[in-house]
């Protein structure tokens, strides 16, 4: 074996051919570890499997090398590229800079070369910014990119002090938001939490690569990981509809709809409120440039934190509908008890 792992693997494709003839095995059902017995166990005349995989992979974002430029930034290249995110898995560090970054691409998420099999990489539980643990099967791998970057937990002092407009969980919360973990809490409010997590089987997989008909032309589910074609609209609802059965879009029980206007509202009373502006086209803190934006009440800087992690968790509640309902609900009635004089916003759509 050890002479094995020396030579290239074409000379090792030439002498398993030798030594096994035509054997084929199906490792696609078993995944299972195995050793590196044949390449024609993935690359045969017939695997249309891999071929379907490329075509869905190349419609995704993952794809797409979006960002891949921030991965010699240092802290950055662990979840935007291919060659952060592998050394980070072997040695919990961050090795940028690279000369070659790389999007992420089939051996992010595979090893076939070194397993033999289509094993995932990772399915370890990730403990999340704020303590939590998420820990949903094969979702595991998702969620090691997809959590917040900060804790809901850090914010834990009045008078706090921002001192970036880019302060706050990131754009990557999908895991947080799942699990109903790590929004801000305030005390003496109540907050539910809705089951996706485990009813979904692996989580994220079991929505984002829900696929077993290739729909839409490779556009969606597997792993384009999209849930829906920006372009005609299709999309996977027929997932819901497996549970929920008079699921007609994403926007069942009108989760979307209300989860909308309340980010509205809440991004009104923010920016009322002095601590939300617009600038570089989007909502950011409201941080004087070269300077420090001072937030007297921890309850209105942890609001903020809520709006940043609902907004740009983007689901618009589907990941987590009573937990997202909830924590809107209730940092909107925090905003309105504090804006005295101010304007006042509501009705609150609540369930
Ligand atoms: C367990 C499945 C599996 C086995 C066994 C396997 N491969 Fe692969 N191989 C893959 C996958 C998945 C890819 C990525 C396909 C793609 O690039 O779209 C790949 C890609 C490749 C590529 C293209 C490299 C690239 O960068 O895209 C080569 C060359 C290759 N394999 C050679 C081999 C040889 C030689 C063997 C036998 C020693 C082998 N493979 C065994 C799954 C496998
Ligand atoms: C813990 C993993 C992780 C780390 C570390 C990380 N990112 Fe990201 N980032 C993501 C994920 C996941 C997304 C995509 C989320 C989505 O599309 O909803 C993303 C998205 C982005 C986007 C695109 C936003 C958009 O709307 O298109 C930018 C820009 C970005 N990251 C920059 C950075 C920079 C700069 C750093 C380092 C300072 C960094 N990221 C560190 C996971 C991470
Ligand atoms: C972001 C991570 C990720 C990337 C990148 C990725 N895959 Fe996968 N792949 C997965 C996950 C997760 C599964 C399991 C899906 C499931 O259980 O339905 C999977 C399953 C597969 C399967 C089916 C295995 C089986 O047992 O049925 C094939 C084939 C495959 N991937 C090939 C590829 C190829 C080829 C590429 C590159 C073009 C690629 N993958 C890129 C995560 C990834
Ligand atoms: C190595 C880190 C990493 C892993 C693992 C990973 N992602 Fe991503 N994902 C990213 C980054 C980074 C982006 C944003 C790419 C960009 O814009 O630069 C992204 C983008 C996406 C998007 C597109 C968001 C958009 O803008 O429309 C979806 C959906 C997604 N990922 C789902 C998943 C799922 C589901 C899994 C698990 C099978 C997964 N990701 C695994 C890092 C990762
Ligand atoms: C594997 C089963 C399963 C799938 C698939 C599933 N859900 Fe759910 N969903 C549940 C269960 C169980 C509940 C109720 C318990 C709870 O809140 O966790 C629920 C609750 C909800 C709620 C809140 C219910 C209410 O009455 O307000 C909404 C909204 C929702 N799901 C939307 C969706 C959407 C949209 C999809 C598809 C993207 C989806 N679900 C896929 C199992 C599922
Ligand atoms: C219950 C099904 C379900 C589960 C489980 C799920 N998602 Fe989603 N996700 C959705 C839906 C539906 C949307 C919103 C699609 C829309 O309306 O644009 C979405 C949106 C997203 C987006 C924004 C980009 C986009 O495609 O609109 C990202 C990124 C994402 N999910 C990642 C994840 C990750 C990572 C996980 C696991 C931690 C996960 N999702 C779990 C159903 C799900």
């Amino acid at each position: 074996m050890k002479l094995l792992r020396l030579l290239g693997p074409i000379a090792l494709m030439a002498l398993l051919l030798l030594a096994t003839g035509c054997e084929r095995k199906v490792v696609y059902e078993s995944k299972e570890s195995s050793a590196l017995t044949s390449c024609f166990t993935c690359h045969g005349d017939a695997d249309s499997r891999l071929i379907q995989a490329e075509g869905e992979y190349d419609n995704s974002v993952h794809a797409s090398g979006n960002n891949v430029d921030y991965t010699n930034r240092r802290s950055c290249g662990r979840c935007h590229s291919d060659n952060g995110f592998l050394d980070y898995l072997a040695t919990g560090a961050d090795k940028a800079p690279y000369d070659h970054p790389a999007a992420i691409h089939c051996f992010t998420c595979h090893a076939p070369h070194t397993s033999g099999s289509l094993a995932l990489r990772t399915t370890a539980a990730v403990t999340l910014a704020n303590g939590d643990t998420f820990d949903h099967g094969e979702g595991n791998l998702c969620a090691s990119c997809h959590q917040a970057r900060m804790g809901a937990n850090a914010i834990d002092t009045d008078d706090y002090e921002i001192t970036s407009n880019r302060w706050g969980p990131h754009h990557s919360m999908q895991a947080d938001i799942l699990n109903g973990s790590n929004c801000y809490e305030i005390e003496g409010y109540t907050y539910e939490k809705s089951t996706h997590a485990t009813q979904v089987p692996n989580a994220c997989i079991g929505c984002h690569m829900a696929n077993p008909q290739v729909h839409d032309g490779y556009k969606i589910g597997g792993h384009s990981w999209n849930m829906i074609d920006e372009e005609t609209g299709s999309d996977l609802s027929s997932v819901c509809t497996g549970c929920h059965t008079t699921a007609e879009d994403y926007n069942y029980d009108n989760i979307q709809t209300d989860v909308v206007a309340m980010i509205d509202t809440l991004r009104e009373q923010l920016v009322d409120f002095g601590v939300l502006a617009f600038s570089q086209g989007e909502y950011l803190p409201n941080v004087p440039t070269d300077d420090t934006l001072t937030i007297a009440d921890k309850n209105v800087a942890g609001t903020l934190f809520n709006y940043l992690m609902i907004e740009g968790d983007r689901s618009e509640g589907v990941h987590n509908p009573a937990y997202v309902r909830s924590v809107l609900a209730n940092s909107i009635a925090y905003m309105n008890s504090v804006m005295i004089g101010k304007r006042r916003y509501g009705p609150i759509a609540s369930h």
